[in-house]
């Protein structure tokens, strides 16, 4: 017990002297450092211009500042580490070279383009309590096969987006929302037909080959996934892979579920 109050107020008093330091002296770095200064009491922060702390509009309503994000985060969330009245948190975060997505979004919030991918941008509206596997905090996907676009800040047909530098995936299996991140996930490639590396039009559903499934490609995308019809007397047709097109059954050879005379 003696052991254990002593931590206590040997972290406490440092906490007292960092924070009063704080108060009364809040000190920009003078070497041009992108710099923010959480506040003591957790509801705002400083950033430093030309060496000068600058006051900004408090976190909103329910949020506070979080200095291991160096964002407003939702009160008593995972990223919350506010300790009010401490002023355990009034250290200041240097940070050199370019903004980060949550500083960007911090302090201006709005839509940004992804650096690499460019079916994904962070939209700084959104904000995950549970960050989804594979997505990072406000980062969003267009839909499958749509691209976003930065100029429109939409997204848009795939053939209307220029991506410049961002990588630009065909397959639905690269747009990270499609993959699986839990367990007894379908995969992706039996949800999904694949038309990478195909001409324009019909292809079979290479995970359901032989079957009724199919898809239709444009420009390398799965735009359509299909079902072949059933005949004019109500019998089931399958897809046939070489044929590239719907056929009865007598027309597909027995070992693959057809009665097709050997
Ligand atoms: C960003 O999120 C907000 C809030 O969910 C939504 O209203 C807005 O349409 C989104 N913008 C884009 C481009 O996704
Ligand atoms: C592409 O953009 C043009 C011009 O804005 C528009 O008319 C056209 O409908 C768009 N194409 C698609 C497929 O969305």
């Amino acid at each position: 017990m003696p052991y254990e109050y002593t931590c206590i107020s040997v972290f406490l008093s440092v906490a007292v002297l960092i924070s009063a330091a704080f108060a009364n002296n809040l000190q920009c770095n003078t070497n041009g450092d992108y710099q923010i200064i959480p506040k003591a009491d957790c509801m705002g922060f400083y950033i430093c211009v030309w060496g000068s702390p600058v006051e900004m509009p408090p976190c909103p309503a329910g949020t506070r500042f979080s200095a291991t994000v160096n964002a407003c985060v939702h009160k008593g969330s995972d990223l919350d580490d506010c300790i009010p009245d401490s002023g355990v948190t009034a250290t200041p975060v240097t940070t050199t070279g370019p903004l980060s997505v949550e500083e960007r979004c911090a302090m201006f919030g709005g839509i940004i383009a992804h650096p690499t991918e460019c079916q994904a941008y962070y939209n700084c509206s959104v904000w995950y309590q549970y960050i989804p596997r594979l997505l990072e905090q406000h980062m969003v996907e267009c839909p499958y096969p749509q691209l976003f676009n930065a100029d429109s800040e939409q997204c848009e047909h795939f053939e209307n987006v220029t991506c410049g530098s961002r990588k630009e995936f065909k397959g639905a299996c690269d747009y990270r929302q499609n993959q699986c991140a839990a367990a007894h996930c379908i995969p992706c490639n039996v949800r999904f037909g694949n038309c990478v590396g195909k001409l324009d039009g019909l292809a079979p559903h290479e995970a359901k080959l032989w079957s009724p499934f199919y898809v239709v490609c444009y420009k390398e995308r799965a735009v359509e996934h299909n079902r072949c019809p059933q005949d004019a007397g109500g019998r089931t047709q399958l897809f046939h892979p070489v044929l590239i097109q719907c056929v009865p059954l007598e027309m597909i050879p027995q070992k693959y579920g057809g009665s097709m005379p050997a």
